[in-house]
């Protein structure tokens, strides 16, 4: 299979409203059937998702599951063996590598071990996209930019620092404000939970929410970590051996009708509820 067709995907449901929605509110990916596979060992197996223009979207599953691997295909830095990804109407998945850069601009990657540049101060790193890509803008004004991102995510006062210096926390706030840099159109995030302890975490789990809000990005999270996607989530996709097993809303999700579904939910600790499925104080009305 592996369409190779350069067409311009419209897809098949979508509306003038839904395209005025995506430019202003995030970017539409649609995964349709993909598999990637490493030689025999098949790593994705006809995963199929619809992630809506300013949503959070969050993708949880053990250990080799296959998390990572999906993240690459979405952001471009790797391509599936069958299947397509759709961003905003275009096929990610027959792009040459020139389209594939333009596409990334409008991409933000938060990595899983923030992966700031430890010799640069928070000044040169959150800079760094904008010195990379935006060679129209003068010093003085991405000085500017940056300040402006650094003091939304509560990082004023840091710019001279080096990330040695900064918290856990602060340096995925950093990564964040460097994310965020280009304007994107679409936010991942790759387990930004793990290693923190549990109320930072919950701190974390906020920003992302405002991160949406306040810039309407859409957002992908990959994570291990139950609690946080029940609170976050406007969907949870959980992968198990390549394969999409269980998704949903957390309501639908957290009623935990999948085996392996109630098992992540056990063993968050968290205490299931089977009437509406309000999840011990991780309800999202609550
Ligand atoms: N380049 C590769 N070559 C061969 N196998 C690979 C490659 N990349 C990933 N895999 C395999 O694909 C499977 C899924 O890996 P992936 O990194 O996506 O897991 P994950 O869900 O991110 O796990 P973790 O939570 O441990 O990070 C694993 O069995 C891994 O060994
Ligand atoms: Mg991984």
């Amino acid at each position: 299979m592996g369409s190779k067709s350069n067409e311009e995907h419209t897809g098949p449901e979508t509306t003038e409203a839904q395209e005025s929605e995506a430019e202003t509110k995030g970017c539409r990916i649609l995964i349709e059937n993909i598999t990637r596979s490493f030689g025999p060992f098949v790593a994705l197996s006809d995963i199929t998702m619809s992630i809506l223009p300013g949503s959070i979207t969050v993708i949880i599953g053990g250990s080799g599951a296959g998390k990572t691997t999906l993240l690459r295909l979405l952001i471009g830095l790797d391509k599936p063996t069958s299947g397509r990804i759709i961003i905003d109407n275009e096929d990610a998945s027959a792009m040459s590598e020139t389209q594939l850069n333009q596409l990334r601009k409008k991409l933000g990657m938060v990595f899983q071990y923030s992966a700031l540049l430890d010799s640069m101060t928070v000044l040169e790193n959150v800079a760094f996209p904008l010195r990379e890509h935006r060679r129209d803008l003068k010093e003085k004004d991405i000085v500017e930019l940056v300040r402006e991102k650094l003091s939304i995510l509560g990082l004023a006062g840091t710019e001279a620092r080096l990330p040695s210096e900064l918290s856990g926390g602060m340096k995925k706030r950093a990564a964040l404000a460097r994310a965020l840099m280009l304007e994107p159109k679409a936010l991942f995030y790759d387990e930004p939970t793990s290693g923190l302890d549990p109320l930072s975490a919950r701190l974390v789990d906020r920003l992302i929410e405002e991160t949406r809000d306040r810039f309407g990005v859409t957002s992908v999270v990959i994570s291990h970590d139950m609690a946080g996607a029940l609170s976050i989530a406007d969907e949870i996709c959980l992968l198990s051996q390549g394969k999409l097993v269980a998704s949903g809303p957390p309501r639908e999700f957290s009623k935990g009708h999948h085996p392996l579904a109630r098992a992540f939910i056990a063993a968050s600790g968290i205490r299931q509820h089977s009437d509406a499925g309000a999840v011990g104080g991780f309800d999202k009305s609550g």
